[in-house]
């Protein structure tokens, strides 16, 4: 059973890539943005604990991500299935965390996935985002558009932006990311778990790539 870090600045396409992994290969697609975004929506005490910090593009406070993350991977299908973790860890804390958990009898991490693309780039693919509202199906209107304006192809649902990909917190996303994420890939370096991925290809390109890289099939 395995378990995969997903590392990469906001807008690469850690979710896009993840979900299509777990659609093949059955993993549990484990996305503490998602699981944040959720809770906001439903207007639970969590929700309104985290939705400032989203939405000014900073990060949750640690402790609460803490006990998301020690919550699922506690959970039967992770333990069975494996998962990708996309946006954790996501501060040197959480990721000593992280290795707490794997000693308590959490799954051990097989590999971290680093995507990288140029800035340009993300702010592109990030502005240019939209969502179902409905189902969740993520589209982008410079790159993968629906095929009818503002609705999902999937189940007919209003296509939305997500409150945190307007230019500016992008751009404050990215900054953070820089500041509070990028450290984790020398920390994960330095155990030889990294593996690179140009992400500024197609994505059926980049999950060719992922899959050879880790020998799936
Ligand atoms: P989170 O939801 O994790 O956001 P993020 O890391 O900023 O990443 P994104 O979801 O924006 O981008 P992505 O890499 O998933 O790209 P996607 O596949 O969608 O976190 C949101 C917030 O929650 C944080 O700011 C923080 O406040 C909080 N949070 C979450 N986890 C936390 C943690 N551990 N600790 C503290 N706070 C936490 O793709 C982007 C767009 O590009 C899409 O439109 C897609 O269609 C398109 N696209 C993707 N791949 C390609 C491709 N190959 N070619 C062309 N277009 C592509
Ligand atoms: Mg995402």
């Amino acid at each position: 059973m395995a378990i995969y870090v997903l590392l990469g600045p906001p807008g690469v396409g850690k979710g896009t890539l993840a979900e299509m992994l777990c659609e093949r290969f059955g993993f549990m697609h484990v996305s503490t943005g998602d699981i944040l975004r959720e809770e906001v929506r439903r207007g639970t005490d969590l929700g309104l604990r985290v939705k400032g910090y989203m939405d000014s593009g900073g990060l949750v406070p640690d402790e609460v991500i803490g006990a998301i993350i020690a919550g699922r991977l506690a959970e039967d299908d992770v333990q069975r299935r494996g998962c990708l973790l996309d946006g954790f860890p996501r501060t040197l804390p959480q990721a000593t965390l992280f290795d707490r958990l794997i000693h308590d009898g959490a799954p051990a991490l097989d590999r971290v996935l680093l995507l990288q693309a140029d800035e340009e780039l993300l702010l592109k693919r990030l502005t240019a985002r939209r969502v179902c509202a409905r189902c969740r199906a993520v589209f982008n209107v410079l790159f993968t558009p629906p095929r009818q304006e503002g609705v999902c192809d999937r189940c007919g649902g209003p296509l939305e932006q997500r409150r945190d990909d307007t230019d500016a917190t992008a751009r404050e996303r990215l900054r953070v990311y820089g500041a509070q994420t990028e450290p984790l890939v020398r920390f994960y370096d330095e155990r030889k778990l990294v593996l690179r991925f140009d992400a500024a290809r197609d994505k059926n390109e980049l999950l060719r790539a992922v899959c050879q890289a880790l020998s799936l099939s």
